[in-house]
């Protein structure tokens, strides 16, 4: 049975990532704030999926989620973070959608030795051109911010986590229907099939440190960009490392 825990997995992305891992094989925990959906998730999920109510950027959200799991699972095969938000300000896209991400990890780590972590991201484009800045004043500062600080999140985790055997890599599920916004509702596309790729092709097992497209290719990144040294000077802005 391989334990696999999906923030946002409830719907959109992290939903059609669990719908295709979902089976008798493994055992699925999806985290959202709301009831409702979530119990609608794991109806249409089937058996051996659980649902925790959690608002991971609250420290109550996190220990609900940590809780949970550490009682119920003894290790995690991977971790998908989807969980996200289009962010209204600058604090919610610092806390949902950056510092929650980290946090979920630092609590769930010692669970995921040997394991594997994808972070969801956004378009290629987007990730390569958009430069790294603090400002956040406008809504497409905010989603170049979330693009931008999600990849050297992930850069910075897979350099971090190297020595537990933890693979970290990120990915661009494609343009998929969600709630993220109007645009993402009027989307015909429920299907991620790049999710399960990534945590299962035998040739990707010791893939880390790497951002993948919705096809499963590998997007080059600019090794000066995303280096470590700038991840870790960066994110120490927001994060406790
Ligand atoms: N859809 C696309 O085309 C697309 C394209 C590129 C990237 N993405 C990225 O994919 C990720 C998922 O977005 P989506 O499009 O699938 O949107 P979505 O349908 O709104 O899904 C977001 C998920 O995150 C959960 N969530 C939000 N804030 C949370 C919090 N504070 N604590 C716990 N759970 C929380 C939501 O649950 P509740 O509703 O219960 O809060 C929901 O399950 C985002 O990072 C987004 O930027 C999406």
């Amino acid at each position: 049975m391989k334990n696999i825990l999906i923030t946002g997995g409830t719907s959109g992305v992290g939903f059609a990532i669990a719908q295709s891992l979902a089976g008798p094989r493994t055992h699925l925990i999806i985290v959202g704030r709301n009831q409702s959906k979530g119990l609608s998730a794991i109806d249409a999920l089937g058996p051996n999926t659980a649902f925790v109510s959690a608002d991971l950027s609250t420290a109550a959200g996190l220990t609900i989620l940590t809780d949970f799991v550490k009682s119920n699972v003894d290790h995690l095969d991977a971790l998908v973070l989807s969980a996200g938000v289009m962010p209204i300000d600058q604090d919610q896209n610092i806390q949902t959608n950056l510092v929650s991400h980290f946090n979920v990890v630092t609590g769930l780590k010692p669970l995921l030795t040997g394991g594997k972590i994808l972070l969801v991201t956004g378009n290629p484009q987007a990730v390569q051109r958009m430069p790294i800045c603090e400002m956040q004043n406008t809504q497409v500062a905010r989603a170049g911010w979330l693009l931008t600080h999600k990849t050297l999140l992930m850069v910075y985790l897979a350099a971090t986590l190297e020595d537990q055997n933890i693979t970290v890599n990120s990915f661009f599920p494609g343009d998929v229907h969600s709630d993220l916004m109007p645009y993402t509702r009027s989307l015909t596309k429920t299907a991620v099939p790049v999710g399960k790729y990534l945590l299962t092709e035998p040739s990707l097992a010791s893939a880390t440190g790497t951002f993948f497209d919705d096809q499963g290719q590998v997007v080059p990144l600019n090794p000066r960009k995303y280096s470590l040294a700038e991840a870790t000077k960066v994110l120490s802005q927001y994060l406790p490392i």
